[in-house]
Order: structure tokens, then C-alpha cells, then sequence
């Protein structure tokens, strides 16, 4: 069996991988890397990870943009991710996609605060607090 898993920035970087599954165990891994020179070296660290049993496959930790798109990746291939949000409109207020505050998180914007300079969301009512704060612990918490 064969499964496609991709993580991109809007409007930047994106990797994708082909996995070659049997059962639980990856036999073989396909990659299209698209983006900065940095994405290509974590995609290499990564790469020899992906042969044997999916449960061994670890979580990137880091927080630079390239390493947060793997973790999104890896979490993708485990299951853990979620599912895609139902509105993609995350700040009603000030007109801003859930795609455009990942973006900002995944580039650097890693609080509250941080993500309402860089995307002007949350400043307005204020209600989409919490989805902002899902966002940053799903893009920054440890998995345990
Ligand atoms: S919905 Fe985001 S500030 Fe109002």
C-alpha cells in the first residue's frame, strides 16, 4: 500500500513523501522537496528514519520553520495530526485563514502576541483566541 503525506507554507516551502507501506513497517520512502536550502538538509536527516516500523519514526523537536514542517509531516504519518478545520476562516474579524496563522507559527510567530503582529489576527474581538492557542500547541507542545 502506498499513502501521501504533505506539509507546506502557503506560498512556500512544501514536502511530500510517498510512503511504501507494509502493514506498519515503511519499505520505502519517495520525496518531492520543494523550498529553501535548509528544508533540503532536515529532509536528509529525516530520510533515514523512514524505513522500519512506523511506531519508531520520532517527532522533529526543533522550532526553525524547516523542522516544524517535518514534525507537521512525521505527526501527519502517525495519526496524530487532526483533521482540517471545517472553516478555514480562523479570524472572522480581520478576514485571516487558519492557513495564513499557521504560516505566521510555522515562520517564527510562536505566542499570541506574536502571531497578532504578524498576522493582525486576534485583534479585533478577541474570540478566536482559542483556536489560535490550539494552533500554537499543536505546532510547538512536545509530544509525549
Ligand atoms: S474573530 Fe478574531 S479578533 Fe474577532
Amino acid at each position: 500500500m502506498t499513502s501521501i503525506f504533505r506539509a507546506a507554507i502557503v506560498g512556500g516551502d512544501e514536502v511530500e513523501v510517498v510512503l511504501h507501506l507494509n502493514g506498519q513497517i515503511i519499505d520505502k520512502s519517495e520525496w518531492k522537496v520543494i523550498g529553501r536550502e535548509a528544508l533540503y538538509v532536515a529532509v536528509h536527516g529525516l530520510k533515514s528514519q523512514m524505513k522500519g516500523p512506523l511506531s519508531s519514526l520520532s517527532v522533529p523537536e526543533g522550532r526553525s520553520p524547516e523542522q516544524l514542517l517535518l514534525r507537521e509531516l512525521v505527526l501527519k504519518i502517525k495519526g496524530l495530526w487532526g483533521d482540517a478545520p471545517s472553516d478555514p476562516e480562523l479570524c472572522h474579524c480581520r478576514k485571516i485563514s487558519q492557513a495564513n496563522v499557521e504560516r505566521g507559527i510555522i515562520l517564527g510567530a510562536h505566542s499570541i502576541e506574536k502571531v497578532r503582529q504578524r498576522t493582525s489576527a486576534n485583534t479585533g474581538c478577541g474570540t478566536c483566541m482559542p483556536e489560535i492557542e490550539e494552533l500554537l500547541k499543536k505546532y510547538l507542545q512536545p509530544v509525549s
